[in-house]
């Protein structure tokens, strides 16, 4: 699985070059802004970066994890560490938009991460933001690897996603600086990857899509 989080960026151009240069595939989940899923909705799987805790109501600018649904989209991301850091998403919270976007039809995709880089600490961060439905897809993303190049060890990679699996969470997704150089490695320790920066760039999308072999 490859998620591409194009962030705050992105555009009618780039949703042109997607189409034009990438294929489909079952295991490509593209999630621009919302602004933008219905573009796209006819040529990939599409995912939200975010929605509101509650279906509808008078929530100016806020986005119902419902229209998400309605414009195509099949996944939301959540609790992104952006989220968390810029606009004050509690772990509370982003449970509840998860279990709000489910009953809505969308596959959430929990973004958990610690700013910690000892193992011990992140696990005990990483309790508090796990849900309790294991259902759910959850993305591994050291905060402090998110936009640096700084990239944990695969040992730290492989005893997070080792131990997120004895907390029965099957479906582990890692995030955080993931280029075409180090996808493969990391792909062998998890079932995907959430790339940022990479998503931005047609030629690093393919190259990393190819070495999960998603189109295979
Ligand atoms: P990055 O971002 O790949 O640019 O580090 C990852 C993310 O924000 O999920």
């Amino acid at each position: 699985m490859l998620i591409c989080n194009w962030k705050m960026y992105g555009d009618l151009q780039l949703v042109g070059l997607y189409k034009k240069n990438i294929p489909y595939s079952q295991n490509l989940i593209v999630c621009p802004m919302a602004t933008l899923c219905s573009e796209l909705k006819d040529t990939f799987k599409v995912g939200g970066q975010n929605c509101h805790q509650e279906k509808e109501g008078a929530f100016t600018g806020e986005i119902s994890p419902l229209s998400l649904k309605e414009v195509g989209c099949e996944y939301v991301l959540l609790g992104h560490s952006e989220r968390r850091k810029y606009f004050g998403e509690t772990n509370e919270l982003v449970i509840k938009k998860a279990v709000t976007a489910k009953e809505c039809g969308l596959t959430p995709i929990i973004c958990v991460g610690s700013n910690s880089e000892d193992i011990v600490q992140i696990k005990q961060d990483l309790i508090q933001q796990l849900p309790q439905d294991s259902s759910f897809i959850i993305a591994y993303e050291p905060t402090w690897a998110i936009g640096t190049n700084k990239i944990p060890s695969l040992d730290h990679i492989d005893q997070i996603m080792q131990w997120l699996a004895n907390q029965g969470f099957s479906q582990k997704v890692y995030g955080g600086s993931v280029n075409s150089e180090n996808a493969q490695d990391i792909h062998q320790l998890c079932q995907g990857l959430l790339i940022g920066r990479a998503s931005l760039d047609i030629h690093s999308v393919l190259t990393i899509g190819k070495s999960l072999e998603i189109w295979n």
